[in-house]
């Protein structure tokens, strides 16, 4: 069984180049549509004291036909741009955590960049399951540490409601829906992103997994059939999930501290992956702190998988819980196994010119990116049509030439 890497981590991750990585934009989107438990005994045999009491979750948010992990996303960046206000033209990097994407490619990212028309930015989305927020975090710090970028721009977007297997009670009660969302900007101010330890346990690959077509197609793959699993459904052994998350919750956390240089006792939040409450009164237990010390709303949301810890992150500032200086932790861990640890001083007072200027060019930025998006695809079919010609104009003009060089003229 997997087990947590007890060996501190410690590689400092505080650039020499004197940069830091804030977090100046926060944002969070659910669907309208909310799925309660009586919901969900409605068609499979459960209740909604046995989901309460074995997982804290009450109710989940359901994409709508319309829906995507793209359309939520994109709300979500739309808010944390809003808060950091800054224009889509800043953004150097779009990077979307997510184990639902779109398609395999075109990347989530890159839909999400046009539509923000952020048109100086690279993008491409990160898969890391649960973990991949954290993941996306540390990925675009140490970019922005190096000096190759300023202001990027991380999602954690689900819609985990698509890869259910609505008829196994034992996972399909578990997830919801939604997006968060955070800007990160370079500063010469010390804090932000301090400290990450990201692992990963992949023997653990056969615990939790959404298999789908990729170079061992697993239509045709003996091994993927004998395990019983379904195309682009999630298959999960909840009881040794359980184990293992409870098991690298804290051992993460100490490890993400002590590269920080910090104890315990500084962190005024820890935000970890909204799985299950009882994982986190086990972790909480462990750490030999009191639950309270961990943002909670997994009652209203369920697992939304990379979006979960954005999505509280959001919650939490709305609540007043997070006050600039504070230390907060953040906490993840999913399929591959993977797991990650992150330790950020919170706060610098977001830059810029007036709120409502931006806001004006930012909606502008929107409307454009729609029409640029068009304007590119009918511009590209032109030049297709054109190449279709080609071979009709090439043979124009080698005949108007004999017809010139003809002695006859
Ligand atoms: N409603 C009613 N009964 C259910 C049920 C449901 N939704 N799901 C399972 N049961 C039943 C089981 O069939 C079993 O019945 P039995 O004793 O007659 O065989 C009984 O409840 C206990 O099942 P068990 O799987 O041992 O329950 P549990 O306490 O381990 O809880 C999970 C199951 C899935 C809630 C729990 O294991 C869990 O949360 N695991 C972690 C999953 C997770 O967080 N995954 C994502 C990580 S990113």
């Amino acid at each position: 069984m997997p087990t947590a890497n007890s060996k501190s981590n410690t590689t400092p991750t505080l650039a020499s180049t004197g940069i830091y990585a804030h977090v100046v934009g926060w944002g969070m989107a659910v669907p309208e549509n909310v799925m309660t438990n009586d919901d969900l005994s409605a068609f499979i045999d459960t209740t909604d004291e046995w989901i309460r009491a074995r997982t804290g979750i009450r109710e989940r948010h359901i994409a709508s036909e319309r829906e995507s992990t793209a359309t939520l996303g994109l709300k979500a960046a739309q808010q944390a741009l809003d808060v950091a206000d800054i224009l889509p033209i800043e953004l150097d990097l779009v990077i979307v955590a997510t184990s639902t994407p779109e398609n395999i490619f075109p990347s989530t990212a890159s839909l999400i960049q046009d539509q923000l028309g952020a048109s100086k930015a690279g993008a491409f989305d990160l898969s890391a399951a649960c973990s991949g927020f954290v993941y996306g975090v540390q990925m675009g710090a140490q970019a922005i540490r190096s000096g190759s970028v300023q202001t990027v721009l991380i999602i954690g977007a689900e819609t985990m409601s698509r890869v259910m297997n609505w008829n196994d009670r034992g996972t399909c009660i578990l997830f919801g829906d939604g997006a968060g969302a955070v800007v990160l900007r370079a500063s010469q101010e010390e804090g932000g992103v301090l400290s990450a330890v990201l692992r990963s346990d992949g023997s653990g690959g056969d615990l939790l997994g959404i298999p789908t077509v990729g170079s061992l197609d697993v239509l045709s793959s003996k091994a993927g059939l004998e395990n019983g699993h379904s195309m682009s459904k999630m298959y999960m052994n909840g009881g040794e999930v359980f184990k293992f998350a409870t098991r690298v919750i804290g051992d993460s956390i100490m490890q993400a501290v002590a590269q920080a240089g910090i104890t315990l006792s500084d962190i005024r939040l820890i935000i970890p992956h909204q799985a299950n409450e009882r994982i986190i009164q086990a972790a909480a237990r462990h750490l030999k702190i009191d639950s309270a010390l961990f943002m909670m709303n997994v009652e209203r949301y369920g697992n939304t998988s990379a979006a979960s810890i954005p999505i509280a992150l959001a919650e939490a500032v709305k609540e007043g819980r997070i006050k600039e200086g504070d230390h907060i932790a953040f906490v993840g861990f999913g399929g591959g196994l993977t797991w990650a640890s992150m330790v950020i001083k919170w706060g610098v007072p977001t830059p810029g010119e007036t709120a409502i200027l931006k806001k004006q060019r930012r909606e502008f930025s929107y409307l454009l990116a729609r029409w640029r998006a068009a304007l590119r695809r009918i511009s590209r079919r032109i030049s297709e049509a054109f190449h279709i010609f080609r071979p009709v104009q090439g043979r124009l003009a080698r005949l108007r030439r004999k017809v010139d060089n003809s002695p006859l003229v």
